[in-house]
């Protein structure tokens, strides 16, 4: 019978009801034994009233439980129990509370709570699934210690904290249920040690299944590494005598900062060279590194609420790419960084989804988990890092550390904390946090009597909820050259606060050439008039490797915009400097990667719309395969040579100067190809001796069609890998171009080794539907027909997975007036399907604006 409370109804929880929790949790005991279909868990939770309730109601999270008993000071008691959860008069002084209650994790395709996954029992409770495995007061702001029994014939079963021996847990850091996890399976694992700086062995292992062992040792690498650079960096310990990982091959997301047991999808771990790419072995890097420093950004110190996520992921995201900058290049990097952030969260910004970094309300926090809490987030740490210099920053992080170990805490008491330490008002800067939309900053330039001024003016657009904006504070990151290419000026930054904001810089010989928002020290869509020769100079000369990057880019979208909306030829001046860019010895091959990865269709799209054009992807598609060819013709002379001196001798490995020389090799092999007709790509294909060639070269002939035979021998050879098999997935929708894509991809879910249950593999091919953008909106509206198609039914197995798929719609109001009636209509079709989740109906409602 469905629940007739009001609690039943999909409910909009909002930031400024928090009200604190009417009891604390001093202790939990939890036992689990362990049956696939009839898991029992049983609990005895030692509750406290909170002195600082305001709202005295006790109440228990549970979802999909069946209570089999529950007792409150050793008394049976008899609670009315809803779907959601319980609630009941109990002593206003501290007392114990017992339940045991029943679950099935092998039927628990949704992956949140207790699950199997290939015969192994895990669990993912972030954000709100601790609920699905016991009756909890499960809100981060209620942290207690957890002694934890597994009872199972399972070789390996593992929890948090320390090993007692016998399946027996104890974890003395208290902790939010979030970040609960128990493992049990029949796992293999690799260990190792790393000691802390203050002299304590830490064990490490990561548990994998069998014939997985020999993926494990880059990860554990990447490990001891991020270890050793948060002590560096941060000053941060590791604080357990113990840090496991396990590998799931079914899991939502990438990965979990649960206590002393992380857990990850096997793709973000698991590498080897024949198997993974050097942007898989990159990706697993940066993982490994983002949970293993939750430990004390999240962990130690947690979010008081879900509105307050940022607060771990936002830092969390900084600090892992700082790690990556100093280990990988910070120019690179740095580039990379901002291609995700435009690509992801600019275009989330600019939609119907946009929501403030902090958001206010929300129905489903698994929702939330975006480009804009996340890549933003990160942004704004940054912001506030450059406003007020490294040494403020690091001692502001010192007091937050201290302050605040062992709480659960907001945003003002991180900010307070730079306040204290700065003395600088940071009210102005909180609006990062509290408006949504990206920031547009007009840039008008002056030059008399030897003095330059840079007047720059902000308004952010309107978002979904937020009309009007106020200005916010932004640092703008200026250089200015001469026009012999010379810094005549130390960068500076332009710390707009004002709507409108004029710098001057005094004493110059002659107008310079500004390089502005160096390094992207502000997540701002930039608008100037900017002609095509400053910006080839700019691509020349800037110091600044990102700007000079920026400006080759601004360069090709100005270049194909005009292609697609004048039938304009491909322009002589940006080839030119592509050549350059080609013979320019002193660059690197990473960078000279990027400057011809040239802009994606979406960054197109996204250009015409903000001059008001409707974009067409098909049209976009092909004016980019004839730039691409101009493009090869034009340095065809050099390709022979490059390539040849890009290829890597000696054994694989994922070091930088390796994979930047593979990635500069891989995009002449793509420039060879399209005047080749394959033959190189062919010969890779046969040579290759690791994933990152052999992917590369069959990306050449499947985009070439002529690649049958390679692409069955690679099925051949690697259908037993499940995440080889994802890429092979991945790859037969991404190059299926325009109207064979959905046909493909509809094509792909009949493949016998394709499953609905596996998230990787959904993704691999509809988000390669979705990432094939000409193929997705091709004009017949297949794609949006099958994609919606797959939705409905993936909603009634994993709604999370789901609803974060929903967002391949998210700009649908960008196109023609045919395109957006057949994407309204796919939405709707989601939007009316009986049983539809939670999770998706705040999507696809979101999505069409109400
Ligand atoms: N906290 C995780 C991270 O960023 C994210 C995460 C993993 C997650 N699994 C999840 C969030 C499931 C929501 C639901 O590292
Ligand atoms: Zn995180």
């Amino acid at each position: 019978m469905k629940d007739a409370s009001p609690a039943a109804a999909p409910l909009e929880i909002f930031l400024s009801d928090y009200t604190p929790p009417a009891y604390l949790v001093d202790t939990v005991e939890l036992t689990f034994k362990l049956h696939p279909t009839k898991t029992r868990v049983i609990s005895k939770i030692a509750f406290r009233p909170n002195p600082e309730a305001t709202d005295k109601t006790f109440y228990l999270h549970g979802e999909d439980l069946t209570l089999i008993r529950a007792s409150i000071d050793g008394q049976d008691w008899k609670p009315y129990a809803t779907e959601h959860g319980l609630t009941a008069r109990v002593p206003d002084a501290p007392f114990i509370w017992e339940a045991e209650v029943e679950i099935s994790p092998s039927t628990n395709t949704a992956l949140e709570g207790l699950y199997m996954s290939n015969g192994m029992y895990c669990t993912q409770c972030e954000a709100e699934g601790f609920r699905k495995i016991s009756y909890y007061p499960d809100r981060p702001d209620v942290m207690a210690v957890f002694t934890v029994t597994i009872e199972g014939d399972e070789k390996v079963k593992l929890s948090n904290g320390n090993d007692l021996g016998d399946g027996k847990w104890h974890d003395p850091h208290p902790k939010p249920a979030y970040l609960f996890a128990l493992v049990a399976g029949d796992l293999v694992n690799l260990h190792d040690t790393f000691t802390t700086k203050s002299g304590r062995e830490v064990d490490l292992n990561i548990y994998v299944r069998d014939g997985d062992l020999h993926k494990t040792p880059f990860g554990m690498d990447a490990l001891k590494r991020s270890m050793k650079w948060d002590e560096d960096v941060y000053g941060r310990e590791y604080d357990l005598d113990l840090f496991n990982i396990v590998a799931v091959d079914d899991f939502n997301m990438g990965a979990m900062e649960n206590k002393g047991l992380n857990i990850f999808n096997s793709s973000a771990v698991l590498a080897s060279p024949d198997t993974s790419t050097d942007g898989n072995f990159h990706r697993i890097e940066t993982i490994i590194a983002h949970e293993y420093f939750h430990n004390w950004t999240g962990n130690r110190i947690t979010c008081r609420d879900w509105f307050q996520l940022c607060l771990k992921e936002g830092l969390t995201v900084f600090r892992d790419q700082q790690f990556s900058g100093d280990t990988r290049g910070h120019a690179v990097e740095r580039i990379n960084d901002v291609l995700q952030l435009r690509a992801r969260q600019f275009r989330e910004d600019n939609g119907p989804l946009a929501h403030p970094v902090r958001p206010e309300s929300f129905v489903e926090i698994n929702n939330f988990y975006t480009a804009t809490v996340y890549e933003k987030g990160a942004e704004v740490i940054g912001m506030l890092k450059t406003l007020i210099g490294d040494e403020a920053y690091y001692e502001g992080c010192d007091l937050y550390f201290t302050r605040h170990d062992g709480q659960a805490c907001t945003i003002e008491d991180w900010l307070k904390c730079f306040e204290d330490t700065t003395g600088r008002d940071l009210t102005q800067f909180k609006l990062w946090y509290q408006q949504a939309g990206t920031p547009r900053v007009k840039v008008d330039e002056a030059f008399q009597d030897g003095t330059y001024t840079l007047t720059f003016t902000q308004s952010t657009p309107p978002t979904p909820g937020q009309d009007t904006k106020d200005p916010r504070v932004i640092p703008i990151a200026v250089g200015l050259l001469n026009d012999a290419g010379e810094e005549i000026h130390p960068t500076k930054i332009c710390e707009v606060t004002d709507e409108v904001h004029k710098f001057r810089f005094t004493s110059l010989d002659a107008k310079p050439i500004p390089s502005i928002n160096r390094g992207f020290s502000a997540p701002i869509i930039l608008e100037r008039e900017q002609s095509n020769a400053e910006r080839a100079f700019l691509l020349a000369h800037d110091t600044d490797p990102f700007n000079k990057w920026e400006a080759g880019r601004a360069l090709a979208r100005d270049v194909m915009v005009r292609m697609v909306t004048e039938d304009a030829t491909p322009d002589q001046a940006y080839l030119d400097g592509l050549v350059a860019v080609a013979r320019d010895d002193t660059l690197d091959p990473g960078f000279k990667a990027f400057c011809f990865s040239g802009p994606s269709n979406d960054d197109i799209q996204q250009a015409l719309v903000d001059s008001g054009v409707t974009p067409d992807p098909t049209k976009i598609f092909l004016t980019g395969q004839t730039l691409n060819l101009s493009i090869s013709q034009a340095v065809q002379d050099l390709l022979p040579r490059i390539y040849a001196e890009m290829q890597v001798t000696g054994p694989y490995s994922p070091k930088v100067e390796d994979s930047d020389r593979r990635a500069w090799g891989n995009a002449a092999l793509a420039m060879l190809s399209r005047l080749d007709g394959g033959a190189q790509a062919a010969k890779q294909y046969e040579t290759a001796d690791n994933m990152t060639q052999q992917l590369a070269a069959l990306g050449c002939l499947l985009r070439a069609e002529v690649g049958e035979n390679q692409n069955q021998a690679f099925y051949d050879q690697w259908k037993d890998d499940r995440l080889v098999m994802d890429k092979w997935f991945a790859m037969q929708v991404m190059h299926a171009k325009l109207d064979k894509a959905a046909p493909k991809a509809q094509a792909m879910t009949q493949h016998p080794d394709f499953t609905m249950t596996n998230p990787n593999r959904f993704r691999a091919v509809f988000g390669a539907l979705g990432g094939n953008v000409a193929g997705f909106h091709d004009r017949s509206g297949e794609g949006y027909r099958v994609m919606a198609d797959a939705l409905i039914t993936l909603d009634k197995i994993n709604p999370q997975t789901t609803a974060r798929m929903t967002t391949v719609f998210d700009t649908w109001r960008r196109y023609d007036a045919d395109r957006q009636a057949m994407m309204r209509e796919a939405l709707e079709r989601i939007k009316a399907t009986e049983g539809l989740s939670g999770d998706t109906t705040e999507m696809v409602t979101r999505l069409l604006g109400g």
